[in-house]
């Protein structure tokens, strides 16, 4: 998987160092910084707002990944955008009109991502495939990190990957919740493009040799 993006995710960090996760990340040669915002409303739990996006943007020139777990995101987005974020993805279930916010973010210059939860089907999101850089398909509830993989949301990476090919389009297709060496692998097959991974990367006591292992496998 040499191509695939890896995009650790500072949920599982240690959060009164998030600076040292951002130089941990930039350190093992993984791809992206995938930053997770939860409100306590869309998800059961709370993390960060652009606040911190914007310190860290000061500390990293590396690709922040913002994933945006809250209710009516086009009233944040604006704020993320200032704050340096390179994507913005939200949910497709917490916003009235995708299509607008998803224009909305490309035409501040920012990369669009939609996500879906395991409850949502892929057919969900047909309308608004031409309009997306990026579908980050979440393969736990959302809300936690370190929960285990739900199987059968890998089969959504499948679909749309054909889907992708049938309509000539060329939008990434992200994956994330209980990504490990072992889960990467059927991710990958099953047309994964982006792996973010959390738990498993910060318990790996070496780093560098977690993200060159799954680059060799
Ligand atoms: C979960 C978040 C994920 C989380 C993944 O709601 O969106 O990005 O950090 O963590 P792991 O890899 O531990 O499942
Ligand atoms: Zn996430």
């Amino acid at each position: 998987m040499g191509k695939t993006i890896i995009a650790p995710s500072v949920l599982s960090a240690d959060f009164a160092d998030f600076g040292g996760a951002v130089d941990q990340i930039g350190a093992s040669g993984a791809d992206w910084v995938h930053l997770d915002v939860m409100d306590g409303q869309f998800v059961p739990n709370l993390t960060f707002g652009p606040k911190l996006v914007k310190d860290l943007r000061r500390r990293s020139r590396a690709f922040f990944d913002v994933h945006l777990m809250v209710e009516t995101p086009e009233r944040i987005v604006p704020a993320f955008v200032d704050a340096g974020a390179d994507a913005i993805t939200f949910h497709l279930e917490a916003s009235a009109h995708p299509h607008r916010l998803l224009q909305e973010i490309k035409g501040l210059g920012k990369k669009a991502g939609i996500s879906i939860v395991p409850s949502t089907p892929a057919c969900m999101l047909s309308e608004l495939l031409p309009c997306v850089d990026l579908i980050l398909i979440m393969t736990v509830n959302p809300g936690f990190g370190g929960q285990k993989l739900i199987p059968e949301c890998i089969e959504k990476l499948r679909s749309l990957a054909e889907e992708r090919k049938k309509r000539g389009l060329d939008f990434l297709l992200s994956v994330d919740g209980g990504i490990n060496r072992e889960t990467a692998v059927s991710a990958v097959a099953s047309g994964a493009d982006v792996l973010v991974i959390g738990s498993a990367f910060f318990a790996a006591p070496d780093k560098k040799n977690f993200v060159d292992k799954l680059r060799s496998q």
